[in-house]
């Protein structure tokens, strides 16, 4: 049951909870798309709290929220009092007498913990510097359109920069029992300690998740072949000394001859071409990769739906 519960990471999720969402989402995305009315948080509010850019969170939230019948509140940081010192857990205790729900994208993980700590209301994590949970749930039902349901029998290669993006892959295929091989340099590798959760999680689905310095060898036989930033929000003064320490890790058509013939590129976006992807190969999975951004939609309306429902 998600009901009132928060979604700070996917590790906290049951396998059962995972597909849960996704089959919920899309079932949204089916009614949706039939102009089936699906009001199912008919006068709820959420508050969606930025201490980062975004175009894709930003608006599929507060479209979501819309679509269910509530109504979605921005709260830049640049405007809360938060961003002028007020302590998070204050902050959380006013919304929770206003809201119905908070989303949040900020640094650090234990900001959001600390929020959903002392918020009596459902806390959803809309990207930390360690997670971004509704990317890769999204990126999960954006997998089963095209690849089947069974993920069991998929291998995904994440390649890059061990980022949010990385740690949440791990935590999702550890769920689904999907295998994922992840290519970094050995000084950017992903959490440690999200790797050490997934592989529990992994026993008991039996994914198999490796790590590697060489790409070709993650990205060999590959279903799904998965990139993001190089520099991620916040890291922008080191931008161009990492383009220098991952240009091997380019997901170019070089590296995809690798991967399974008819294997699929995904991206989150914001996609720099030319750096962790050519324009040529975004372009030719471009139809898989703007799935995947209209999926944040439909995902996270069934994560608000499950969460903030009566
Ligand atoms: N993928 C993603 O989270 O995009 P935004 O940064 O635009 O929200
Ligand atoms: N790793 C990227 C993801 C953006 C959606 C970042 O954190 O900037």
């Amino acid at each position: 049951m998600l009901k009132g519960r928060d979604l700070l990471s996917i590790h906290e999720l049951s396998v059962d909870e995972v597909h849960e969402i996704i089959d919920f989402a899309a079932e949204l995305k089916a009614m949706q798309k039939a102009g089936v009315p699906h009001r199912f948080l008919e006068g709820k509010t959420l508050g969606m709290i930025f201490e980062k850019s975004s175009t894709r969170t930003r608006v599929s939230f507060e479209v979501g929220i819309y679509q269910l019948g509530g109504m979605g509140l921005f709260l830049s940081n640049r405007d809360l009092q938060l961003g002028r010192g007020e302590p998070i857990k204050d902050t959380a205790r006013v919304l929770s007498r206003y809201l119905d729900g908070i989303m949040i994208r900020t640094f650090g993980q234990e900001r959001i913990e600390e929020l959903a700590k002392y918020a009596d209301i459902p806390v959803i994590n809309g990207l930390s510097d360690l997670l971004h949970p509704c990317q890769v749930l999204t990126d999960l039902l954006t997998i089963r359109e095209h690849k089947g349901k069974n993920f069991r029998a998929l291998k995904m290669a994440y390649v890059g920069d061990g980022n949010n993006m990385t740690n949440s892959y791990l935590y999702g295929a550890a769920k689904v029992g999907m295998t994922l091989s992840v290519a970094t340099p050995v000084e950017y590798k992903m959490s440690a300690e999200v790797f050490e959760n997934a592989q529990t999680d992994a026993q008991e689905s039996g994914a198999e998740l490796t790590w590697t310095e060489n790409p070709a060898e993650a990205v060999k036989d590959a279903d799904i072949v998965v990139t993001d930033t190089w520099a991620s929000m916040g890291q922008e003064s080191e931008h161009d000394a990492r383009k220098k320490i991952f240009a091997p890790y380019q997901v170019n058509n070089e590296l995809l001859k690798n991967a399974s013939k008819s294997a699929i590129v995904m991206h989150c976006l914001p996609a720099y071409r030319g750096e962790e992807i050519t324009d040529e190969v975004f372009e030719n999975n471009a139809h898989v990769i703007f799935d995947e951004a209209e999926n944040r939609l439909h995902t996270q309306k069934a994560i608000m739906a499950l969460t903030m429902a009566n």
